[in-house]
């Protein structure tokens, strides 16, 4: 998604356009007023890439955890961002472990924002560890792309009645686009949000109120052909590596 999306925005935060920020208008406006709202003691972001919307949560948050499986946006960022801890790996592998850093130093984590692996499986594995740790407060997450049909699959193959403190799960709380940009026919964007609440007591609301729009942008769209493939991709990159070919994901890693 382009990140020039957004202008004109109309905004007190000072957005800094130099960090490329891979979100639409429509995100950036959400997730500005969101973390203006709940101003978190701590958020975790899950893929940081230049640091785009991290520049956000950096602003309205008295600590950060930033991950990211490359290397390349900690040496990019670190002199620009020096309150936020930027943690280097597979964030399914290790959120763990900082959500223990956090209640040890008893501090309160309030927001995550998902936007890492956007596999299924990634989508799937990332959720799964966060939802499994027993929060002990209210956590509100962000998951971006949830208009792709990967993510979207990811988010909804979870099985949330096993997580009882799970209050709410919209998949469309931001909706996403179509063929956006030079993405032809593809499907990007969106917000899913899901509300931890361990004081939660009843059914959690489970929506997805675009259904409709996402089903019949799938039918024109290119994953149709595409995503019964997708099982190809590693073979691919494989390949694409060996012959040393740059790939589209390259940037997120080597920049
Ligand atoms: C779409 S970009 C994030 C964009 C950023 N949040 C923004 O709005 O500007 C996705 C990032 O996730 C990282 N990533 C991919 N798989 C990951 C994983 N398993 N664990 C941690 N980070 C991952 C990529 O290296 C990339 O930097």
């Amino acid at each position: 998604m382009n990140s020039n999306v957004g202008s004109p925005f109309f905004t007190d935060f000072d957005i800094n356009n130099e960090l490329d920020w891979q979100m639409s208008r429509a995100e950036k406006y959400c997730i500005i007023n969101l973390l203006q709202f709940l101003k978190p003691d701590v958020a975790i972001e899950i893929g940081t890439f230049k640091g785009g919307s991290l520049q956000v949560i950096n602003e309205f948050s008295n600590h950060i955890y930033s991950i990211d499986i490359s290397e390349a946006p900690r040496k990019f960022l670190q002199v620009g961002f020096n309150k936020v801890q930027f943690r280097v790996g597979q964030s399914h592998l290790i959120i763990d472990g900082i959500f223990k850093e956090i209640e040890d130093k008893n501090q309160k984590l309030e927001f995550i924002l998902v936007d890492g692996d956007h596999s299924k499986i990634g989508v799937k594995r990332d959720l799964e560890s966060i939802l499994a740790y027993p929060h002990k407060n209210k956590v509100t997450i962000l998951l971006h792309d949830s208009f792709n049909p990967q993510c979207r699959a990811g988010i909804k193959s979870v099985n949330y009645s096993n997580y009882p403190n799970v209050s709410y799960v919209e998949l469309d709380y931001i909706t996403g686009s179509f063929w956006h940009n030079k993405s032809y026919r593809e499907m990007w964007g969106g917000f899913a949000m899901i509300v931890i609440d361990p004081n939660m007591k009843g059914e959690a609301l489970n929506l997805s109120s675009q259904e409709h729009l996402f089903r019949r942008a799938y039918l024109s769209s290119i994953h149709l052909i595409k995503d019964p493939f997708h099982f190809l991709v590693p073979f691919k990159q494989k390949i694409f590596k060996k012959l040393g070919l740059r790939q589209k994901t390259d940037i997120y890693t080597d920049f």
